[in-house]
């Protein structure tokens, strides 16, 4: 056996390979999302480095309730019977969100717009039932997802939620989330959160909601970040500007995309060397940011585990391949990995 052989052999046998989970265990739980391919496909490594899941898509509108009054659970529990299996926490995803939403939630039979009574009571069924059968198992929800607008001097996105029952579906979201579960954390989630304008946004939102007395606990940031945005400087201001809210902050989905989000390439088969060396860069910074913060900061969430299954493969480039994440398609830790442990034991 050379050299070489004898590395790959030992990445491959992960009882060598330390932890994330325990790197970090005593500033924030590690997690990551799945679905029921990657539960079978990256078993080995969720169980190794995660104490945390999150479902990638079984627990939104359309997978819980595609029709109304049919709820279908039976893929959401197999994520939650995984997790309770192997002594790991779960993460709400998502109650409230403008997408994959159903249609039927906004309509009456004859297709007309329903009234903001019937849609508030649909939304308060639909919380209600989800939220109390994981009550106790999930400790923490993103109740509202992505509900600020990313256009200048607009506050709120547009959406079918806010057209008919106007803003206090918002507050209304918490309150029935709250209700249901007196314990759980309940989070606003969005991206593109360490952009200053969206920032300050959001800051104003989750202001709102605390002023009106609505059950906020923190804030999800997104983090879908790459190789150059955002900043450390501006990621830090985020951070700052949220805590003094006195929210808890969860880092919900993160992955580091090797492509700035203009940059359509695609001759990629691999990524570069300089790519996967920035992205080690990054990821021991934003790591350093979430320890130095980890007071606030007390989970931090991948979007995925390995870069064998990404949702970034589709986009923004249709069937272009990315790698954002600590850990290569066959599952080995790239540099990145070893210098976020590095960050944990510094
Ligand atoms: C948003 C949502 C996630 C997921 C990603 C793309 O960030 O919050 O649920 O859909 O987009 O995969």
């Amino acid at each position: 056996m050379d050299r070489r052989q004898i590395i790959v052999t030992k990445q491959d046998h992960s009882d060598d390979i330390p932890k994330l989970h325990e790197a970090f265990k005593q500033r924030f739980r590690i997690g990551a999302a799945v679905n029921p391919i990657t539960l079978d496909t990256q078993s080995e490594l969720l169980k190794h480095h995660f104490n945390n899941i999150t479902a990638e898509n079984e627990m939104k509108f359309e997978s819980l309730q595609p029709v109304e009054g049919k709820y279908t659970f039976a893929v959401a529990d197999r994520l939650v019977d995984f997790a309770a299996t192997n002594g790991m926490g779960v993460r709400g995803h998502t109650l409230v969100w403008h997408n994959q939403t159903p249609k039927w939630m906004f309509e009456n039979r004859d297709g007309s717009a329903v009234d903001r009574e019937t849609l508030l009571a649909r939304m308060q069924a639909h919380i209600e039932t989800v939220v109390s059968r994981y009550k106790g198992i999930i400790y923490a929800w993103d109740v509202v997802n992505e509900a600020v607008s990313d256009n200048s001097g607009e506050l709120l996105r547009p959406s079918k939620w806010l057209d008919i029952a106007g803003e206090d579906f918002i507050a209304s979201a918490f309150e029935f989330a709250h209700a249901a579960d007196p314990k759980a954390l309940l989070f606003y989630n969005d991206y593109n959160e360490s952009v200053p304008e969206k920032r300050e946004k959001i800051y104003t939102l989750v202001r709102s909601l605390k002023e009106k007395g609505a059950p906020i606990h923190g804030v999800g940031l997104q983090a879908h970040w790459n190789l150059e945005h955002p900043t450390i400087d501006e990621i830090r201001q985020a951070i700052e500007r949220y805590a003094s809210l006195g929210m808890k902050l969860h880092i919900t989905e993160l992955d580091v995309s090797v492509f700035q989000f203009e940059d359509r390439r695609t001759d990629l088969t691999e990524p570069t060397d300089e790519m996967l060396a920035r992205q080690a860069e990054r990821y021991q910074q934003f790591f350093q940011l979430f320890k130095e913060y980890s007071e606030h900061i007390h989970s931090v969430t991948f979007w995925g585990a390995a870069d064998d299954y990404t949702w970034l493969d589709h986009f923004p480039v249709r069937g272009r391949k990315n790698w954002p994440f600590l850990f290569d398609e066959k599952h080995r830790p790239k540099q990145s990995f070893w210098d976020v442990i590095d960050t944990a034991r510094s």
